[in-house]
């Protein structure tokens, strides 16, 4: 497995994939609210995407066939936008948005409450950012890639959450999936050393029953077996030897 170590005029270009990410994600997330549809969100996404001039990267991707995956209540991921589909009071809905700017890849996800939602939910999507954020602490060159895999799990346990294991974050650069690939629980190995340079898209998906999905008929939408609600938290880093650059944060999205 090679990761890629992006020299400086990259990283340039990831920071500003990521920044214009962002941005789109900030008016995408303004416009959640009980009565719209989820192809709602996927059309102004687009739109956004193409306005900046740049690429929606999950569109046709692997057959995908939209631009931000709108995941509902018990949908952990790649949920399909669709007209019918209207979000209500109490839903909560995780956006998953990327583009592609000069040929650099950007990634990101958040979970929304619609509406007032209840505190079982409220403290999902809470524990769910938080998770992220214990696991990149040890997110520095140094380190191991598992210690990240390892302060998430460790976090989200105590909690009785299940941390979903069919799906894990990734490398980004380039492509929207590059090595190594980034579970979000523990790890028996270290995994590879981590360098400044390396661009990686962290992304904890926690369900607040058991950790089991399955996949519906249309081969995308990810849901928890148990139909128990399922948050997701995304950003794509940059590795240095100090504190992590987390280069979808730069103020617009918590
Ligand atoms: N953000 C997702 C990921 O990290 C990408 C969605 S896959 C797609 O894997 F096919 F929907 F694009
Ligand atoms: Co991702």
């Amino acid at each position: 497995m090679a990761v890629s170590i992006k020299s400086a005029r990259e990283i340039e270009l990831m920071r500003e994939s990521c920044k214009l990410l962002e941005d789109v994600f900030a008016q995408m997330e303004a416009i959640v609210r009980p009565g719209i549809s989820t192809k709602d969100i996927d059309r102004l996404g687009e739109k956004l995407i193409r306005e900046k001039g740049c690429t929606p990267n999950f569109l046709n991707y692997n057959g995908y066939p939209a631009s931000i995956c709108v995941s509902v209540n018990d949908e952990v991921v790649h949920g399909i936008p669709h007209k019918d589909h209207i979000l209500d009071e109490g839903d909560i809905v995780s956006l998953d948005a990327g583009l592609i700017y000069k040929g650099y890849h950007s990634d990101m996800a958040r979970t929304f409450g619609v509406g007032e939602i209840s505190e079982e939910a409220k403290q999902l999507i809470k524990a769910t950012r938080q998770s992220f954020f214990e696991g990149i602490k040890m997110a520095k060159a140094g380190n191991h890639l598992y210690d990240i895999s390892n302060a998430i799990d460790a976090y989200i346990t105590p909690f009785g959450y299940g941390i979903v294991r069919d799906l894990v974050g990734h490398g980004i650069g380039t492509k929207l999936h590059e090595d190594p690939q980034i579970p979000n629980f523990a790890q028996k190995r270290r995994g590879v050393r981590l360098e400044a340079g390396m661009t990686l898209a962290v992304e904890p998906m926690i369900n607040a029953g058991r950790a089991d999905v399955e996949w519906l008929d249309d081969d995308w939408t990810v849901v928890t077996e148990d139909g128990s609600l399922s948050a997701h938290y995304e950003n794509t880093i940059l590795i240095t030897d100090g504190e992590p650059e987390i280069l979808t944060m730069n103020g617009l999205c918590e």
